[in-house]
């Protein structure tokens, strides 16, 4: 890597004075310490800078970083904007990654990876169901694609899982599966990857859902980093009117890193959005707290969230692109640590509380059957062939654990003993994968909820709890509708 190309990269996050020191072959994993990420090998802090990255939307779901050619139309142009993050809500992990990942190290930029897709990932009718053990051979086999590249920045484990004020009862079953992925990065001695959550933003749980995810005396269950998808800054707004100020606050205790995992409001917006969000993110009124974020999303998709415009091999940036990039060119990250913390104890966990946070602390045990899997390893990745949500009975097949070549079962439990055993799914329509969907093109075959995230948003554009304005783009409202029909 030529350091001109690091410099831009990682001038911001660089101390006044030090000078960077650009390896000119590899990007060092980021490690947390306390409440912030750091660059492993000069110690320095690290704030993301990135963009939501999925091609195709959820209506063509393609793995972006299969696809060597596309990577090397769209690399270059996040080194352009400034970018050292990007994070990918689905991956086909039967292919061959390598060359995608490379580019992005030679560029200097990271990835967030959400391990779940369309067909494999917990229910929310029916968590108890969705985790099962070809579910979970589904998770490992992706951290077994991607563990062993050191630009990855982390795992996500769940994106909007909780999307309403309903389903707060799925809670526990991402924290299983939290667990159950750091259990499984140790048991195949792979480097502890953080795993984390990403959040949407509802009022009356969005706190109690923090806390959630980070308490109880079981480490591994705990995530390691808290996303929030935060569409609260609309237009040319402010530190204060957007919310953001009270956020901080709500926040000042947390123990773990926190960063905007989408943001990137489009209400209201004629002539590109503004991303006067930047200056704010990045500088010391939430430096002590959060620890950047990503903007949704890169390409134009149906929901008109783009950055750029593909069009096979070309990439068209308009006017929200150009507006990013002179707010990231012009924002640099505050000096020293930023005030990070180190001295933050992990959360308390928030009591059970009926129709508020309906989760209580037994956390599920793992299906014994995927146990296979911490001794012999994932084995055979299934792509997108794996379609998870409906093994809920004892006579489901489990995927082998260990090498391709098992033919046995190989693991003497078929039973997905979370499953109840005999209860089945009578809908895949509301899937917790990848793709963020209530901004997600209204294809009716990917069956993603996007009813509930819409209305819970749509109704709750007032003051609430921490007092911030929840604001909606429209495009929620008109998917409300949409998915009314579909579902
Ligand atoms: C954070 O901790 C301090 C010291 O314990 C406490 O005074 C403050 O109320 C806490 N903030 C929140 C938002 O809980
Ligand atoms: C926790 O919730 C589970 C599932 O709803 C329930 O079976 C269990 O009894 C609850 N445990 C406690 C201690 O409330
Ligand atoms: C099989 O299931 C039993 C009972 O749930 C459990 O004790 C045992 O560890 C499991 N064996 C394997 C290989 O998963
Ligand atoms: C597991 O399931 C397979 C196929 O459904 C069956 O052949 C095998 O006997 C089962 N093994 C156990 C231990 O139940
Ligand atoms: C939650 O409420 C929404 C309506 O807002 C409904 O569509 C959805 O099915 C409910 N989910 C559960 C799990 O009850
Ligand atoms: C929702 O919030 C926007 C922006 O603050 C405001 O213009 C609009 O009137 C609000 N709508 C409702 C129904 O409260």
């Amino acid at each position: 890597m030529k350091i001109s190309t690091i410099g831009t990269v990682i001038a911001a996050a660089v101390f006044s004075s030090s000078v960077v020191q650009a390896d000119s072959s590899d990007l060092p994993p980021i490690k947390i310490d306390g409440n912030a990420f750091f660059n492993s090998k000069n110690g320095q802090r690290f704030y993301i800078r990135g963009v939501d990255y999925q091609p195709g939307g959820s209506s063509k779901l393609q793995d972006p970083l299969a696809d060597s050619d596309n990577c090397k139309r769209d690399i270059p142009v996040f080194k352009d904007l400034g970018i050292n993050t990007i994070r990918v809500y689905s991956v086909d992990n039967s292919k061959d990654h390598s060359d995608c990942m490379e580019q992005l190290q030679e560029a200097g930029i990271y990835l967030v990876l959400d391990v779940n897709t369309p067909q494999a990932s917990l229910s929310r009718l029916d968590p108890k169901c969705s985790y099962n053990a070809n579910y979970l051979q589904n998770v490992f086999a992706t951290i077994d694609a991607f563990a062993k590249y050191d630009n990855v920045l982390g795992f996500f484990a769940g994106n909007e899982v909780i999307n309403d004020v309903n389903n707060t009862f799925t809670a526990p079953y991402v924290k299983a599966v939290v667990r159950d992925m750091k259990k499984y990065m140790k048991s195949q001695n792979y480097r502890q990857i953080p795993v984390g959550y990403s959040a949407a933003d509802i009022a009356s749980n969005r706190e109690l859902a923090a806390q959630y995810f980070n308490c109880g005396d079981e480490d591994d269950a705990r995530i390691d980093m808290f996303g929030v998808n935060d569409y609260s800054w609309c237009g040319d707004s402010s530190f204060e009117k957007s919310g953001y100020s009270t956020k901080v606050e709500t926040y000042e205790n947390y123990s773990i890193p926190i960063f905007l995992s989408e943001f990137g409001c489009n209400q209201g917006v004629s002539d590109g959005r503004p991303f006067t969000e930047i200056g704010a993110i990045y500088s010391d009124k939430m430096s002590s707290v959060f620890s950047g974020g990503l903007v949704y999303e890169y390409s134009g998709e149906a929901n008109g969230y783009g950055l750029v415009d593909i069009d096979g091999d070309s990439v068209s940036k308009n006017q929200d692109y150009q507006n990013l990039k002179k707010q990231y060119a012009a924002q640099s990250n505050p000096s020293g640590d930023g005030g990070y913390s180190t001295s933050k104890k992990h959360s308390d966990c928030p009591s059970y509380k009926k129709d508020v946070w309906e989760a209580n602390n037994t956390i599920p045990d793992m299906p014994s059957a995927a146990s296979a899997y911490f001794k012999k390893g994932a084995g055979t990745p299934q792509g997108t062939k794996a379609s998870t949500q409906n093994d809920c009975g004892s006579d489901v097949h489990v995927v082998p654990a260990g090498g391709s070549d098992s033919s046995d079962s190989g693991n003497g439990n078929n039973s997905t003993s979370s499953s109840g055993g005999s209860s089945s799914s009578t809908s895949t329509s509301s899937s917790t994968s990848g793709i963020s969907s209530h901004k997600s093109s209204s294809s009716a075959s990917i069956t993603t909820s996007t009813k509930g995230d819409a209305s819970t948003k749509g109704k709750n554009n007032k003051s609430v709890g921490a007092g911030a304005v929840l604001q909606v783009p429209s495009f929620f409202r008109a998917m409300a509708q949409v998915v009314d029909l579909v579902l």
